[in-house]
Formats: C-alpha cells, structure tokens, sequence
C-alpha cells in the first residue's frame, strides 16, 4: 500500500484550503467520510454526442463507478476533449496533441490517485494514453467496444466496404440510392468501427501494451460483457492504486516490441505507427520507426478481418479476442511483461485459445505470410515512409512507375474525373501537402480514390504515395506518412509529373529515379513553406508539430512532468 494518497494533498489538509477543496464537493452530495483518505479515482470520459463511436459512454462510466466504490474508491468522472473521426474538420489528427494536453493537464491539476481512460474512436486513445504517461499516475484503460457488424442486403458490411461503395458509385456499378440504403445499414449499434481499423487497432494497441484487463479489445460496445470489463476495470484500479502501479512500470521497451508484433498479427492500422510512436516519446522508451518494420517482421497476420481479411470485429469477439492472437504468437512475445491486472502476459493468455481457425488462424497456417508495417527509405522520403502489406496488392510490391502529381487535396479533387488526366493503371499517383504541417493536421486522404476512367476500365489498385495518412480501415497500395513531408522540402516536394518512382517493398525502397542535378535544378525554384496561421492553435501546432517517422507530436511535449503540484490556488 502507498503510504500518501496524492488527493490528500487536497482533500486531507486543514484550515481553508481543506475546507475549500471539499466544501463545494459536497454540493454534488459526497459525505464527509469520503475524503479521509479514500482512493480518489478519475474516470477521464470522452463521452460526445458528436463522437458517436463515444457516445455510450456516460451509461459505460456508471460500470467502472460501481467497481471503483465496490473496491473502496470515490469515482470522480471528468470530460476532456473528444474527437470523433467522421465530423471534425480539417481532420481529427490536427487535435490529437491538443486532446493530450487537456488530459495531462485535467489529470495532475486534480485529486486524483488513479484515472480510468474511456477511449473509442480513433484519436480518443492516443491522445488520452499521450497525456496520462506525461502525469504518469495508476491509470488503465476501458475501450469502448466494436459496433456490430453492419448488414446491407443480407451481406455483413463495414468500414472498409465504404471505400468500396464509393468507388463503385463512381464506376457506375453500383447507384446513389443504393449507397444510401447501405449507409443506413452500416451502423447498426454504438460504438466504433466494426473492422480492424485505427480504433479497433488502438484498444488491441492497449491490451498489447497491458494497459487494460484481458479481453479489453474485443467485446462489443453492446454486448453485457463490455459493461462487466468496466466495472472489474473500475475495482482494479482502486488496487493498482494501492500497489502504486503506474503507466511507467507497465510501459518497458519490451510492451512496446509485444504491441508492434501483435499489431502485425491482427493487420493493425498504419495510424498505429504514428500513434506508438508519441506514447513512446511521453512516457520515454526510445522507440523508433525502424522498430515498426523490425519487430514486425516474421508475423503473419493471423486475425482474419477487414480490412486485411474478411470477417468483423464483432466474430473476433466470439472466436477468443486478442488473447487468442497473442496465443498464437506467445513464442514472439515477452510473456513476462506485467499487464493492469498485476498478473504477467503469460498467465493472462495461459488458458485461452481460438474458438475459431477461420478467424483466428494458427500460427503455421496463417491468413496471410506478409503481414505488419513495411518501413520504405529511399531519396523520395529520407527519413522514411510505411506500408501496410496485407492490404495491398501483391503485383505491385515492386512496380516503378511514371508519377501523376497533385500538388494538394483540391488539385486532386479537380482532376481526379478529368477523362484526359494522363493516367493508366502503371502510373503512381502523388499526393503532396497532406502532412502534419502542409494540410495542417495530417489526414486520412492518402487512399486516394482512383481516377475515373481507371475505375470505369476495372482498375481497383495502383501505387499511391503521399505524407497523408490513411483510415485504418482502408486498403490498396499505398505508401504513407512519406517524411519529410511535402511542406518540409524533403525530395518528395520535388515530383513533377512523369518522374518515374520505384516502390521495391521487399528491398524496402522508394526512390524517385531523377538525377542530383535536375534536383538541384528544382530545388532553388521551390518556395519556402511559412506558418500560413497567425493565431490561434493552428499557428501553434504548425510551428511545433514534428514529422511523421517522430510520431507528429509536439517537439515541447516529448516527456512527462509527473504528478506534483505542490502550490495552492488560494
Ligand atoms: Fe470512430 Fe471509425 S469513426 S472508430
Ligand atoms: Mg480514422
């Protein structure tokens, strides 16, 4: 047991200042008792009716309160910033290390011993796990569970199908009215999307990593289960308070190699990278990108769901969840990394298995050989650039091709139709200013559609590079988070149309095959890049965000500044 609880530097002292840090909580009812010296548990809630993927939330913390009080605890739910990744605009990326910030700050700047971080939707997750380690208290994380699987037509649809639909619509297989009886049928549940993308990828992210009890990422955001996780999660924490097991114990360098593996073995986000990365910067493990394609490699993807492979979140779910992938590929990981519940990795997965080999496949019979992120260097992008192998296609792993550029989103936007765009199904197209700092906030555009004639002739795959990102749930292939972006002035700002570029994924190499003195050539008549903001946080994180191979966090919030304040406010 901890001898001092952190909150009774408020609520434990005497005079005025104890008096004015309990008198105006028992407004809300709270009797004295509670706050002699009872562990004082924040539920860090991303609770918003405009994060749909979040907005079961209030009804999940009502779960991890009664844990938090069955164990002995005062629950206290605070909100923080929420980012849904359908309305925000320019992209909810741009927010990710605002979000942080909120959490870091909310954290230490109350009483609290121990936090529960209620995530879902993509950026909910990073964001809240960035800002706990920079305060780096007991904390663990309650996921907020998959949507069902959607359903259109007697066919199980996702995410990932959306991508499909639309480029359907614009090859004319498929019309506008029956794209809108699909986006009825899509979302039939709270929670968040149903295949493995960034969300799905970010709560199998935290269970990897053992920052919350097994089976976390799984379970249905509807399923009884989930509110049953929540309410052991909210007892849990009320012990990990009392053993003083922070995010620091938990997070060694060898979590992070776990979580890079397992995110290979289930066909995990490409958002993953850049997420892991800014985790391992706050709570200071030395990670880098090259670790991605290193510790990746030699897993097969055994998890069979989209967008990688074909079932849904909600079958691995009932085929054994992600304690039945680590099985698999026990002999990959560091079983003895210590996990929330205070037990190792190797007795959490101990007893587990697949239920399903059509869904979780074994080891030796894998879904697919190539799994994983592939890092790319190469002088297109020389600090490096990933792709996801399993969700491209395997006939143009090395394919050199002539460059369609488009020098941003709307230059895209306005040609992408044109029937004399000069483009076959050989060309790579290049989309540039859609990083950190050129789009600003790095969105999810680097799956570009195709363009139209391309589509009306049957293409559905060609190479696409770009310093964008792409949703978890999309596929093709594509080469993202190319660094130094366009806005830096790496060579990537340099493609002109007709360049020829060489994608070699096996050698893991992307070069753009033009000579150092036409370079040179190109180089002095390129503009400089200036902060087009003058105010506000946009400014902000132009000037401070770092690229993407870094993980796009701000270069003043790397590290953390533990938990103490010792001042008062009166
Ligand atoms: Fe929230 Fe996909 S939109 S998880
Ligand atoms: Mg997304």
């Amino acid at each position: 047991m901890k001898k001092d609880l952190r909150s009774q530097n408020w609520f434990g002292k005497k005079g005025k200042d104890g008096f004015i840090y309990r008198a105006w909580m028992k407004n809300q009812g709270i009797p004295d008792y509670e706050f002699r010296g009872k562990p004082v548990i924040g539920i860090c809630n991303t609770w918003s009716e405009l994060t749909p993927c979040n907005a079961h939330f209030k009804e999940l913390a009502e779960a991890v309160k009664r844990g938090v009080i069955e164990a002995g605890g005062l629950p206290l739910e605070f909100p923080v910033m929420s980012l849904g990744e359908t309305l925000i605009k320019p992209t909810a990326m741009l927010y990710r290390n605002l979000a942080s910030m909120d959490v870091e700050e909310s954290i230490r700047a109350n009483p609290l011993d121990g936090v529960v971080l209620m995530c879902g939707c993509d950026k909910t997750t990073p964001s809240l796990v960035m800002g706990a380690c920079s305060v780096d208290i007991p904390t663990i994380v309650v996921s907020g569970g998959a949507m069902l699987t959607g359903k259109f037509r007697n066919q199980d649809i996702g995410t990932s199908d959306l991508w499909r639909f639309s480029e359907d619509v614009r090859s004319g297989i498929m019309s506008e009215e029956e794209l809108n009886m699909a986006e009825a049928g899509m979302c039939r549940s709270r929670g968040h999307c149903a295949v493995m993308g960034t969300a799905s990828s970010m709560a199998c992210m935290v269970e990897a990593l053992g920052l919350s009890l097994p089976g976390n990422a799984a379970i249905p955001a509807v399923d009884a289960n989930r509110k049953v996780l929540a309410q052991l999660s909210g007892k849990r924490i009320v012990e990990m308070v009392r053993e003083d097991l922070k995010l620091s114990d938990l997070l060694t360098r060898y979590a992070f190699e776990n979580a890079i593996r397992v995110n290979a073995a289930i066909g995990g986000s490409t958002n993953f990278v850049i997420h892991l990365l800014a985790i391992a910067g706050r709570i200071g493990v030395p990670l880098t990108l090259e670790d991605m394609d290193i510790f990746s490699r030699n897993i097969p993807l055994i998890a069979n769901i989209q967008p990688s492979g074909k079932y849904f979140m909600e079958d691995f779910y009932y085929a054994g969840g992600l304690p039945a992938v680590m099985k698999q590929i026990e002999n990959h990981l560091h079983t003895d990394c210590l996990t929330a519940n205070g037990k190792k990795l190797s007795e959490n997965i101990q007893k587990t298995k697949s239920w399903n080999n059509d869904v979780i496949a074994p080891v030796d019979q894998p879904v697919n050989k190539r799994s994983g992120i592939v890092v790319l260097k190469g002088n297109l992008c020389e600090n490096g650039s990933v792709i996801k192998p399993s969700a491209a296609s395997p006939h143009l792993m090395k394919h050199t091709g002539k460059a369609v550029v488009f020098e941003n989103i709307e230059d895209y936007k306005a040609r992408i139709n044109d029937p004399l765009l000069e483009a076959d199904e050989n060309s790579v197209l290049v989309l540039k200013n859609a990083g950190p700092k050129g789009y600003p906030g790095m969105p999810e555009v680097g799956n570009m559609g195709l363009p139209t004639k391309l589509l009306a002739r049957g293409i559905t795959d060609m190479v696409r590079i770009s310093d964008g990102r792409m949703s978890g749930t999309g596929f093709g292939t594509v080469v993202l988070h190319v660094s130094p972006e366009a806005a830096e002035n790496g060579t990537f700002s340099l493609i002109e149309n007709g360049d020829m570029i060489e994608l070699d994924v096996e050698k893991r190499v992307l070069n753009l095959l033009v000579g150092e003195a036409e370079l040179d050539r190109r180089k002095v008549n390129r503009a400089a890049f200036r902060n087009p903001f003058t105010r506000g946080y946009a400014r902000l994180y132009v000037d401070h965000v770092e690229q993407a191979d870094k993980g796009a966090d701000f270069d003043f919030l790397k590290g953390g500044s533990g938990s103490d304040v010792s001042r008062d406010s009166h």
